[in-house]
């Protein structure tokens, strides 16, 4: 049989909505609306109660008390002047680094893995105030101050003065009250007139002073501006030397690096992912006073394909929320009508009688937290919108190609092309088995519309049909032979030779007190514990890959109009991971509900007779 390739050998290009089982912005409706499941109260309050295991804390530094006592300003504070940056920044995921739930119930689980050995290695990177403060790491989040619960906060970045290099966010943030100065790459003549105009402006750059407070000084301090400033967090070894993020590994090696392109152009510039420039605009305003209208501009949204998966009530920051403590909106069923007019006026008039907690019993209350939680809802959906850019702009998804004659009782083979666009580092970065998951879901339909074949759809919990899909393990659903998927993976050495794939990359061991176990060889000459390797299946920059189908020719029986759909897929965190951290069903279903779908397009074919 002659094999012809045909570029997209299509007759039109559909919407893709009539073949996707459930647009993903339907989805958001209904979390907007209707839907009510299981209160996630419980469960989601344990994973903030801090380690379910005490672990020996470290010793503590004799400055402690200074810097817990000296007050560090939160975001909110720096809010006043730079509301528009505190907007940006207060969806990103760097403010929702030590929130996130994940984070957490993922903490949990590797320090009972590692006999609590880890210590506050993971806070470094996702609470560097709290760990400045030397903060207990036992202690729940609702003890700590709300500096510390901001993760990557304001002054996180621009209280820094050192170059830190890889060192794994052991970064000393600069003590001191909202006066300190504060790090820019640029000198501080402008803030220097504004404050030597105090009255105008009416600021206060000391205690003693009345007005706003302002910081009393603005150092140069280069590195920031620079990619180096970004990579003691995004390159990530862990004890005892397995890289998590390798980001800066392939950055360094990338023609972006050649050019000089650096990170803050992809993700703090005008286009999300790409270097188009930055924009230019007032960096502060001060009682409705624009200072310095044609600064530039970095977004402080840190374009990225992450999203929260958090309770809306505590994320993002919403002044609003703090009426209530954040035990108690963790009891606020959001999926639930509560709060909403029409609900309440039934439970008024008696035609419903849902059960509240204490909590909540109080119906304006209710009514206030439905607000908030509307609102942090609309913020999520701010940073979908650049979510889904910076997925558009990372990656062409060219096709489908298809190289077999179609034929009714043929096989049907295509392949699409998929390209990493960016220049900068691989798609994904290589975060390991853990995180970003980025997959082709692609649909077959016959004339009769019907879904004959599909690759790269989800299981009963929402897992792709690999070997981790419960599902395909118990054999209720069949293995994707065809997956496309870019995640990467570790390999860790079975109980005796081979290597068996594992989440994370600790030695599989048959103990009942499983431990991060030494190898045999020293790691400073392997730099990973011996038969511990990381598999990558990310595109390098720039990089293209095909991903083949084959529809087999018993699907294909009748001639006609087929439609073959495709979809990007991405989302933070595969669900086998989240169970085996023990993630609440909530966080599973946010996790699934906000999947970014991108680069979706559906072809019709004709299929002919034989
Ligand atoms: C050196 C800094 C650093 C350390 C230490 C670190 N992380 Fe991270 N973590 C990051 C960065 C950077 C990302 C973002 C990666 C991305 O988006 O590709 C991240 C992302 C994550 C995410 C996914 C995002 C989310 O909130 O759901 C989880 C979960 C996470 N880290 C858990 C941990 C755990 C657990 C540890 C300790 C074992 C740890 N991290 C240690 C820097 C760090
Ligand atoms: C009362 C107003 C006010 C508050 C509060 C405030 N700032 Fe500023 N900030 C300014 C002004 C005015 C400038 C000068 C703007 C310019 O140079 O265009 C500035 C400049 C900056 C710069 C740029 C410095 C440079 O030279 O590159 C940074 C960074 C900064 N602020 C961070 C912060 C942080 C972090 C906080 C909170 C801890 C904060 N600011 C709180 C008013 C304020
Ligand atoms: C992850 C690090 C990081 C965090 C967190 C961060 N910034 Fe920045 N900020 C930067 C970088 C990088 C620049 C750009 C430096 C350059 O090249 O000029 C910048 C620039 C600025 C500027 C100068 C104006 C501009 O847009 O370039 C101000 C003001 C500022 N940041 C305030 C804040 C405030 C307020 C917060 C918290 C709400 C904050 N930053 C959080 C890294 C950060
Ligand atoms: C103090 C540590 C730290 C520094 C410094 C830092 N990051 Fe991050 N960054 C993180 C962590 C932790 C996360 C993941 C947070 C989460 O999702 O829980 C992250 C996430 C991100 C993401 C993913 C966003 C998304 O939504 O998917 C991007 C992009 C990013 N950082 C860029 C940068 C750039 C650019 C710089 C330098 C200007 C920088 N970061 C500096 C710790 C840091
Ligand atoms: C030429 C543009 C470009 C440069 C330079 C660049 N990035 Fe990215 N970055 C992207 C794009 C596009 C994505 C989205 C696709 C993806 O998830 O890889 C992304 C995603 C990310 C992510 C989150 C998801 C992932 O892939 O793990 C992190 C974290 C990140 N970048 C950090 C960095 C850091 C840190 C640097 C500098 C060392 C950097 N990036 C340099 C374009 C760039």
């Amino acid at each position: 049989m002659r094999k012809a390739i045909f570029y997209a050998g299509f007759l039109s290009i559909l919407a893709t909505q009539s073949v996707f089982a459930v647009d993903p912005a339907e989805r958001h409706e209904a979390l907007l609306g209707t839907a009510n499941d299981e209160l996630l109260a419980d469960e989601e309050l344990k994973s903030y109660q801090g380690q379910k295991k005490t672990v020996a804390v470290h010793k503590v530094d004799p400055h402690a008390g200074v810097y817990s006592k000296s007050q560090f300003p939160s975001a909110t504070q720096c809010a006043t002047c730079h509301k528009e940056i505190f907007d940006e920044w207060k969806i990103s995921s760097h403010a929702y680094a030590s929130i996130s739930p994940m984070f957490h119930k993922f903490e949990n689980i590797i320090n009972v893995l590692t006999s609590g050995s880890i210590q506050n290695f993971c806070m470094r990177c996702h609470a560097s105030a709290g760990v400045t403060m030397n903060e207990d790491r036992v202690k729940p989040m609702w003890e700590r101050p709300q500096v510390s619960r901001e993760g990557i906060t304001c002054i996180t970045c621009h209280r820094i003065n050192e170059e830190f290099g890889k060192v794994n966010g052991e970064r000393r943030i600069n003590p001191g009250d909202i006066h300190s100065p504060i790090f820019g790459t640029q000198d501080d003549q402008i803030l220097t007139k504004v404050i030597s105009n105090k009255d105008f402006y009416k600021v206060a750059s000391n205690k003693n002073e009345t007005g706003m407070k302002i910081h009393a000084k603005a150092i140069e301090f280069k590195t920031l501006g620079k990619s180096e400033f970004c990579m003691g967090c995004h390159q990530v070894a862990v004890y005892p030397g397995i890289k998590l993020e390798v980001v800066w590994d392939q950055y360094r090696t990338s023609p972006a690096h050649k050019k000089g392109t650096t990170c803050q152009e992809c993700h703090m510039g005008k286009v999300p992912g790409m270097a188009g420039g930055y924009r230019t605009g007032p960096t502060a305003v001060l009682n409705g006073k624009p200072i310095n209208p044609g600064r530039t501009r970095h977004n402080h949204v840190f374009y990225g394909p992450g999203y929260p998966y958090s309770h809306p009530g505590i994320f993002p920051y919403n002044p609003r929320a703090q009426k209530f403590k954040m035990q108690d909106w963790l009891k606020f069923n959001y999926r639930a009508n509560w709060g909403k007019k029409d609900f309440e006026s039934r439970v008024q008039r008696g035609l419903i009688d849902p059960k509240f907690p204490k909590e909540w019993d109080d119906l304006d209350d209710r009514i206030d937290a439905r607000k908030v939680v509307n609102q942090n809802l609309k913020d999520w959906k701010r940073k979908e919108h650049y979510r889904h850019q910076i997925i558009e702009n990372s990656a062409d998804v060219d096709g489908p190609y298809f190289t077999s004659d179609l034929e009714a009782g043929e096989d049907l083979d295509f392949h699409f092309v998929v390209r990493n666009k960016n220049p900068g580092h691989n798609l994904p970065s290589g975060s390991l088995g853990a995180q970003p998951q980025l997959w082709l879901n692609v649909v077959v339909l016959d004339p009769s519309g019907k879904r004959i074949w599909e690759s790269g759809h989800t299981d009963s919990v929402g897992d792709v049909l690999d070997l981790h899909s419960v599902d395909v393990q118990q054999g209720k659903a069949k293995h994707d032979d065809q997956l496309f998927n870019l995640q990467s993976r570790f390999l860790v050495t079975n109980v005796k030779g081979t290597d068996r794939e594992f989440y994370l990359p600790v030695n599989f061991d048959i103990d009942q007190l499983p431990h991060i176990r030494q190898g045999n060889a020293p790691n400073t000459l392997l730099n990973h514990p011996a038969f511990v390797r990381m598999e990558q299946h990310s595109l390098p920059p720039l990089g293209e890959r095909k991903a083949k189908y084959s529809v087999p020719s018993e699907l294909m029986t009748k001639p006609g109009k087929y439609k073959v759909a495709v979809r990007f897929r991405s989302r933070p965190e595969p669900i086998y991971f989240m169970k085996f951290v023990g993630a609440t069903n909530d966080m599973i279903r946010t996790v699934n509900e906000w999947i970014g779908d991108s680069h979706k397009k559906a072809v019709v074919i004709e299929i002919k007779k034989p």
